[in-house]
Order: C-alpha cells, then sequence, then structure tokens
C-alpha cells in the first residue's frame, strides 16, 4: 500500500475533468506530475445531483497509480459502502457530515476498517459539526463550493470557517489535515492557506493548465506556501 504524503501543503487532484475512457493512463499522468494523492469524487445523483462513479472503477485504476487514493462520498447513505470503497484502494474515505445522522460512529468504522477517516462539510455547514468527533478525525474538508460540479467559483465566504476549522484542530492537538477543495487555482489557494487549509484539491484549473499537469502543481505549491507564509 502507497505511503500517504508527508506534511503539507499536499496537492490533491480530482479526477472528475479527466477522460474516463483512459483512466489508468490519466491516473499515471497525474502520478508522474507529482501529485500527493487522487481525489475520487463519488457522486449518487440524489446528494448532489451529478452521478459518477463506484468502487470497481477506483479498483481498476488502482493498479496504475503510485499514490494515495481518497474516496469523497457526495452520497446519502454512505455507511452502506465503507468497505468497498476500502476494498477498491482508498486509504481515505471523506463522509459528508450532511449525510450522517451518526458521523461519530461512521467516522469511527471508517477506522475499524482499516482506513483513514474524512468528514467534509459544505460550505453553509458550521465548523462547529466537527468539535466532538476530532478524535475520530484524520482529515477534515471545507467544500469551498456547493458540492456535485467541477468548474465552480470558490467561495472566498468559507475562508473564516477554514480558520476556525484550523483553530478547532490545533486546540485538540490531533494530527488532522485540513483540506479544501472546489474553485482552487492560483489565485485562490493563497487565500485557503492563508485560513489554515494544508491539502487543496484542484480539478478544472490543474487540467487546463497549459503548460501541463507537473507546472501546475508545481505553481500550486509554491502558491500555498505563500499563503501559508503570511498565515
Ligand atoms: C465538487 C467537486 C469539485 C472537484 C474540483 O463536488 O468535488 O470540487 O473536486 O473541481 P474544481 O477544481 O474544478 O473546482
Amino acid at each position: 500500500m502507497p505511503e500517504l504524503s508527508v506534511p503539507g501543503p499536499l496537492i490533491v487532484p480530482s479526477v472528475l475533468p479527466a477522460d474516463f475512457a483512459r483512466l489508468g493512463a490519466e491516473v499515471r499522468e497525474l502520478c508522474a506530475a507529482g501529485v500527493d494523492r487522487i481525489q475520487w469524487d463519488v457522486m449518487d445523483g440524489v446528494f448532489v445531483p451529478n452521478l459518477t462513479f463506484g468502487p470497481d472503477v477506483i479498483a481498476a485504476a488502482r493498479p496504475h497509480s503510485t499514490v494515495a487514493f481518497e474516496a469523497h462520498l457526495m452520497v446519502v447513505n454512505p455507511d452502506q459502502m465503507l468497505a468497498e470503497y476500502i476494498s477498491a484502494g482508498c486509504e481515505l474515505v471523506i463522509v459528508h457530515a450532511e449525510a450522517c445522522t451518526h458521523l461519530h460512529r461512521t467516522m469511527a468504522r471508517i477506522r475499524d476498517l482499516g482506513a483513514r477517516s474524512g468528514v467534509a462539510l459544505n460550505p453553509h455547514t458550521p465548523a462547529e459539526t466537527v468539535a466532538h468527533v476530532l478524535a475520530e478525525t484524520d482529515l477534515v474538508l471545507a467544500m469551498t463550493v456547493n458540492p456535485g460540479f467541477g468548474g465552480q467559483r470558490y467561495i472566498a465566504a468559507v475562508e473564516p470557517k477554514i480558520a476556525r476549522l484550523r483553530g478547532l484542530i490545533d486546540e485538540s492537538g490531533y494530527a488532522i489535515e485540513l483540506e479544501v477543495d472546489g474553485g482552487i487555482t492560483a489565485d485562490t489557494i493563497g487565500g485557503a492557506a492563508a485560513a489554515g487549509a494544508d491539502v487543496f484539491i484542484s480539478g478544472s484549473w490543474m487540467y487546463g493548465y497549459p503548460e501541463g499537469k507537473a507546472a501546475a502543481v508545481k505553481r500550486l505549491r509554491d502558491a500555498a506556501l505563500t499563503g501559508e507564509a503570511v498565515r
């Protein structure tokens, strides 16, 4: 199993913009570009309008990757398929707090199944939602768009929540990654990093970068470090 990445800033692409007809090659290209992990945006067409892929597609891509996989479950009932996403090769599974009646139990079950646990918060969901599950948490994801589609505009109004989450994490003393996802570009990543994020999901900007993915990864990492420097 590939080692999880070293402390941030971590640059993690979403495969949402990839050519799904050549996913193995796309995953190899992302690894060659120097990404730290790869995120699989799992959408069920209910929690979010869009519909993407399940564990079988992720499992098919797994042999092509030298980096860890994370599954971002934008689904109404994440508990029912946790084991399948982990068996498919996801070392980190992220559920939405808004989809979990018993979030504490779900986070503990992800760890019991052998993966690292992540919890995502939609832009409207308060940071305090995770205050009582940090002991069960390896990653908090602050969505900087409303989930469901790539290519959306970054919601800068989430930055105070990112800062609040950074405070909660630092006060807890737990080694918890703080990830942001949605509209992350070289122009927006600095604000998210300055607010306290250390893991950055990029889809459309990275895939559309004229100089290619490796240059995009370097540009994002440099911009994140600059943002952190002003923190
Ligand atoms: C939304 C998705 C997107 C994707 C990244 O549900 O989670 O945020 O990962 O998309 P971009 O980088 O194109 O905003």
